[in-house]
């Protein structure tokens, strides 16, 4: 039996697990901050760090509610297949623990700015190493049950009234004008993954029978947008109040 403490939290763009990308670096616009817990005294261990690029974050998967673990599941990749656990990244597994290789923008204190994350706002923080390219990116490998070429992003587009919402909730700061592209970039990044589960998104001969229409939420803002076919069209933006 081991036991481990956080050594912090990750902050994090995304504040519930719809919506968060399911691996890290494919929304590189998305946003993180690794806060590490001021009393255990980390901060010489983060000398040296600022040299590299990315970071592995090791991470409890702290919001899973399944109790019950599966030793085969349902990647969201294969259409309904199933596959043993330890075959996949699933959050569901008997140690809830993630791994995400992230970017490092910069470090202030005790604090490091990441992007690219997959990671749910509040996440606790096992550990962090530095990513070593000569060690973690492998060549000759086989990707197993993964579909080959990886999966087909979605058109998003923006209703007219949705980039009113936008410049209304997030005015342009003039010390800041690239801020909302910045935030446009970032809530098409994360639609065209199509984070819809599975059974949301239908077949050709099964057409989804819930509704179209569907909300994420983006640091403080609920994203709601339609289906259209092969494309997410953002119809409102709302203050969560969070
Ligand atoms: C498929 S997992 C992959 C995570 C990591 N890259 C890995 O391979 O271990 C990513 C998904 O985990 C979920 N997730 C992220 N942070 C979480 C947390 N703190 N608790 C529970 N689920 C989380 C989100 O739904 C996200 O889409």
């Amino acid at each position: 039996m081991f036991q481990f403490e956080e050594i912090g939290y990750v902050e994090s763009c995304y504040k519930e697990r719809f919506g968060t990308p399911r691996q890290a670096i494919l929304v590189p616009s998305s946003w993180g901050i690794i806060h590490l817990r001021p009393e255990l005294n980390l901060q010489d261990g983060l000398e040296g760090l600022e040299g590299f690029s990315h970071l592995w974050v090791i991470f409890v998967f702290h919001q899973n509610t399944n109790k019950n673990i599966k030793m085969k599941v349902h990647p969201p990749r294969m259409q309904g297949e199933k596959t043993g656990v330890f075959a996949t990244r699933s959050p569901h597994r008997p140690n809830p623990i993630g791994l995400s290789a992230v970017k490092i923008e910069k470090i202030e204190g005790l604090k490091i700015f990441i992007s690219g994350v997959d990671l749910v706002d509040g996440t606790p923080v096992l550990d962090i190493k530095p990513y070593i390219a000569e060690a973690d990116s492998l060549s000759e490998t086989r990707s197993g049950w993964l579909p080959s070429p990886a999966a087909h992003r979605l058109e998003v587009e923006f209703a007219p009234e949705a980039l009113l919402d936008l410049q209304r909730l997030r005015p342009i700061p003039q010390h800041e004008p690239e801020r909302f592209l910045q935030l446009m970039q970032l809530i098409r990044g994360t639609l065209q993954l199509d984070p819809r589960p599975t059974f949301y998104k239908g077949t050709n001969e099964q057409p989804n029978p819930y509704t179209n229409v569907y909300g994420f939420c983006l640091e403080n803002l609920n994203i709601v947008y339609r289906m259209e076919g092969q494309t997410a069209l953002v119809i409102k933006l709302e203050e969560t109040g969070k």
